[in-house]
């Protein structure tokens, strides 16, 4: 079985430029998520960040499983944070980061942004010392939630705040039974049969929930706790923005390289993800379908809510000690 570093060193060494990966790398799909998300075509998160945010720009910034930094860097190129620390697991997703950044900088001091090869779910994150913890597809990747909550609302200064863009769907991929019934029918009936191909010209399969041992084979990382994560954040902040960014129709609709498929410059191509975006919309206003990914920000609560069945544990100890 390969460590999550493994997997994501051996990612970023086979990274292939010009490939989606997943639904959000599909330009007219991200183009709906904020439409969506924000009621604006022209609103994307960075620009939502600095709308709620917009006092940051000289802001410490902490990023938890940055990855190469790519995104937090886009964050400081346009001024909406000051400095960035990131973690990362991976040392080869670290030091690409780290090398573009110098060299971007030659000549004019160090870098604002600065990776660590650090495990989230073991490292000390610091005390009082961050403005903002940034989280994005980060915390779907951490099996000690409970020391990760804890270490981000110890390293936040007093004020400060958790902005978390993250996948809080079933954990390892077990999608619901709705979700798979609703994707089923929507692949079956509104997918043209030639988007429902593989480059060979081979019918592609439903989708199915993942073998969960070959899942966690291939990297015990993925999705390992994401069906706990919204309401254990819950438990430790309060949110003040809380953002449902849909995708339990749409991210499975476009599922691995199948997103592929859907050229972004051909329209009945797009008309087939606008469809599965207002079926995907309708469904969770009617509570069939959940919101598999969220945008948070949120503060630390002053004292973390007790574990749920905590008080009930409490109870029948005092019961038991009673007779
Ligand atoms: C889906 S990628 C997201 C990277 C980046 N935040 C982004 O949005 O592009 C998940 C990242 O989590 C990292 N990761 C997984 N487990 C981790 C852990 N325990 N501690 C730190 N990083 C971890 C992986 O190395 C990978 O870079």
């Amino acid at each position: 079985m390969k460590t999550a570093a493994q997997h994501w060193d051996e990612w970023q060494q086979q990274r292939a430029p010009g490939r989606f990966t997943d639904w959000g790398d599909h330009p007219f799909a991200f183009a709906q998520i904020c439409e969506n998300a924000f009621g604006d075509g022209g609103c994307d998160f960075i620009e939502y960040i600095r709308r709620c945010l917009p006092d940051l720009a000289q802001a410490h910034v902490l990023s938890l499983c940055c990855g190469d930094g790519a995104f937090e860097h886009a964050l400081l190129q346009k001024g909406v944070f000051g400095r960035v620390t990131g973690f990362d697991v991976s040392a080869e997703r670290v030091n690409a980061g780290n090398a573009v950044f110098a060299g971007q900088h030659e000549g004019a001091g160090a870098p604002n942004i600065h990776l660590e090869c650090k495990d989230v779910n073991t490292a000390q994150y610091g005390t009082a010392q961050y403005d903002i913890v940034f989280a994005k597809s980060a915390l779907h990747h951490i099996e000690n939630l409970e020391h990760a909550f804890a270490q981000i609302a110890r390293c936040l200064k007093p004020g400060g705040k958790l902005v978390t863009i993250d996948f809080f769907g079933p954990t390892r991929f077990q999608w619901t039974q709705e979700q798979l019934k609703v994707r089923s029918w929507f692949w079956r009936n509104r997918v043209p049969e030639e988007l429902r191909q593989d480059r060979d010209g081979h019918e592609i399969p439903e989708i199915e929930r993942p073998d969960v041992q070959a899942m966690v084979a291939m990297d015990p990382s993925e999705a390992v706790r994401s069906g706990d994560l919204y309401a254990l954040l819950k438990q430790y902040f309060a949110p003040s923005q809380d953002i449902a960014l849909g995708g339990s129709l749409v991210n499975l609709l476009l599922y691995g390289a199948i997103v592929n498929n859907f050229d972004p410059a051909i329209e009945t191509h797009n008309a087939v993800i606008r469809e599965a975006f207002s079926l995907e919309r309708l469904l969770m206003d009617l509570g069939v379908l959940g919101s598999d990914f969220r945008l948070i920000i949120a503060e630390p609560l002053a004292r973390p809510a007790p574990p749920p069945g905590l008080r009930k544990r409490l109870a029948k100890l005092w019961s038991a000690g009673a007779e």
